[in-house]
């Protein structure tokens, strides 16, 4: 009686694998079709700035101050996102000595031309947080001393041009509506339920949940051994392009590094002190730019896209060398922190595209003065 028991049992587990595994089948290749259709070319090569942009934009700048002053906790007031540095350090960028004339842009025009530049490594939380927490790592680029007239100056009114981008490859919101309505249910303590503002299922954000869970990545071993991108698009001349970081261990000495500590709560300003600072070995990066396809999904208005390698691959444009160095002061930390990086301390050749980066135009600049304001009061 047992037996024949066990064997029903055996036979319905059996029969209700294969039915999930057949499900999960079809569920995946319904999805890939529908993205398929979904994600398309030809897509617009200009920006398409939806309706009542600005006005979304307006309220989540309160939002975002609102969140500055949740974290203050008595200290100087951080920033709202990327509030803990690993470390600024002093770069030299060169540009690509051998660049086609057509990547000949901005402040790359000059092939071998060497800009003196700042760099800040970030976690990506608004809390600083131990850097063992999942989290995204930023890292911002200034270079400094650019002539010409750019988008926005910088705090000081000096020219600049900044690079500014964490470690993942896609962005967790399609647009600034979407931002608005995530960072809302965020707020009101919801986390995977900001991606199910309604019963409706066309309303669920499937995949950007995932983006958002996979941009929440365990530390590197160092914030000179990852990859950062800018996720959302920009000019470049002509062209519209993404741009990367990537680490390029061939141009420096080798280096292996120490394996850290990451009970410790700072592990990764540990790892760049280590290797800058005691073991006196530079880091080396290259910067590269991807073009925009338009006869493919590479869209503008939508930077959880990610814009695909095999039909536009990234192009070296320039090298970053990080010298060793002492950068680990109170006054450099100070200093440091005193930064603002903003992807429109641009150029016009450089400007940035798309919802995201018109979103972040406003809200960059008014944190940044909101700081700079309150801590300069202290
Ligand atoms: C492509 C998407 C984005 C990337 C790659 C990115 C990356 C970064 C990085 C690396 C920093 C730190 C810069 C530093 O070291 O000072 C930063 C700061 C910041 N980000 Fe973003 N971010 C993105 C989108 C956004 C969006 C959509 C918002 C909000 C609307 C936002 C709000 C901020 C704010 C308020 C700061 C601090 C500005 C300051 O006080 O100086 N970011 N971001």
């Amino acid at each position: 009686m047992l037996k024949r028991f066990w064997l029903w049992l055996g036979r319905l587990l059996g029969r209700l694998i294969a039915t999930l595994a057949v499900l999960g089948l079809l569920g995946w290749g319904l999805g890939s079709l529908y993205y398929a259709w979904k994600f398309s070319g030809p897509v617009s090569t200009e920006e398409q700035i939806p309706a009542g942009e600005a006005e979304l934009t307006r309220s989540i700048i309160e939002d975002a101050v609102r969140v500055v002053e949740q974290h203050r906790d008595n200290t100087r007031v951080l920033r709202d996102a990327h509030a803990k540095a690993h470390g600024c350090v002093r770069a030299e960028v060169s540009v690509a000595s051998e660049l086609p004339q057509t990547l000949r842009q901005g402040v790359f025009q000059e092939p071998g031309k060497t800009w003196q530049a700042w760099v800040r490594f970030s976690n990506g939380n608004a809390y600083p947080q131990f850097d063992r927490a999942r989290d995204a790592r930023g890292m911002a680029i200034k270079l400094l001393d650019v002539p010409g007239q750019p988008l926005m100056t910088g705090p000081g009114g000096q020219s600049q041009q900044d690079f500014v981008m964490f470690n993942n490859t896609a962005f967790f919101v399609r647009d600034v509506a979407e931002y608005k309505s995530n960072f809302a249910a965020q707020a009101d303590g919801k986390k995977v339920l900001a991606f199910f503002p309604s019963w409706d299922p066309r309303t669920w954000e499937v995949r950007h949940l995932l983006i958002a869970l996979q941009t929440l990545s365990p530390a590197p071993e160092s914030p000179v051994q990852t990859t950062y991108n800018s996720i959302a698009p920009f000019k470049f001349g002509p062209h519209n392009i993404k741009y990367r970081v990537i680490p390029a261990t061939g141009s420096c000495p080798g280096y292996q590094a120490q394996e850290q500590n990451r009970d410790l709560p700072n592990f990764l300003r540990n790892a760049l002190y280590q290797q800058l600072s005691l073991d006196r070995v530079p880091a080396c990066f290259e910067l590269q730019v991807q073009r925009q396809n338009p006869e493919h999904y590479m869209p503008i208005e939508d930077p959880s896209v990610e814009w695909d390698e095999s039909i536009s691959p990234f192009e070296t444009v320039a090298s970053i060398k990080v010298a060793a160095q002492d950068f680990d002061s109170t006054e450099q930390n100070r200093f440091c922190d005193d930064l603002s990086f903003n992807p429109w301390h641009a150029l016009p050749e450089h400007r940035p595209i798309g919802g995201i980066n018109r979103l972040r135009k406003a809200v960059y600049e008014a944190v940044s003065a909101y700081r700079h304001e309150r801590n300069a009061a202290r």
